[in-house]
């Protein structure tokens, strides 16, 4: 039942790791966190796992010579894990082409804009300077591109005029706990159909 494995890659405080601990514990996703991978040895994300007693490990960025060797070891380790699917949570790194090439489509990730609008870092400090009305999160696959591929689910909220950019990442969050897991749970359930650019959810 429980079989299928799911990793998250993970760099900072981790809600959206919380919100996919929380939802595979109860069974609302037919899956099981593996192994929480952090590039950072600080990130609050690993006191999250270890307090749930899912393995973590700490790929630490800075102590490797170049991004390659540092590549090189996250391959490793997910190919010996060899999940269903690879879960970005706050992972604050472009995945390389090698990973996402071992593992085409079956690497997602959450990112708290409405894309194509504001990709990158900061997108909520990006959607408020552009001066947009409505905001909002979107879970897509990871292509070579930067937040590019394929987009699985997203919502919207507004932007109100006392918004800081404190304001409106906390308002994007609460969607962002909603939205992820149910991409995941779409996911493992086999009724994502990717054509091209777009994602199909299959019927009943
Ligand atoms: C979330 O808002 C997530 O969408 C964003 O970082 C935050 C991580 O929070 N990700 C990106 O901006 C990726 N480009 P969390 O660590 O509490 O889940």
């Amino acid at each position: 039942m429980n079989d299928k494995q799911i990793v998250v890659l993970v760099s900072g405080r981790g809600t959206n790791l919380q919100a996919l601990i929380e939802t595979t514990q109860n069974g609302y996703i037919p899956g099981k966190i593996s192994l929480v991978v952090s590039d950072n040895p600080q990130a609050f994300a690993l006191e999250r796992a270890r307090r749930a007693s899912i393995p973590t490990l700490v790929l630490d960025y800075d102590s490797f010579p170049h991004k390659r060797a540092y590549e090189d070891a996250l391959l490793q380790v997910l190919e010996k894990e060899d999940p269903q699917l690879i879960c970005l949570a706050g992972y604050m790194r472009i995945v390389g082409k090698r990973i996402i090439m071992r593992f085409r489509e079956r690497i997602i990730n959450i990112h708290p804009s409405l894309l194509p609008a504001f990709p990158g870092l900061e997108a909520q400090k990006q959607a408020l300077e552009y001066g947009v009305k409505i905001s909002g999160c979107t879970v897509h696959l990871v292509d070579e591109g930067m937040d590019t591929g394929p987009i699985i689910l997203q919502a919207s909220c507004p932007v109100e005029d006392e918004d800081t950019v404190e304001s409106l990442s906390e308002r994007i969050l609460q969607y962002e706990h909603q939205i992820y897991p149910q991409a995941v749970k779409l996911f493992l359930e086999d009724k994502l159909n990717v054509i091209g650019r777009r994602v199909f959810i299959k019927k009943e």
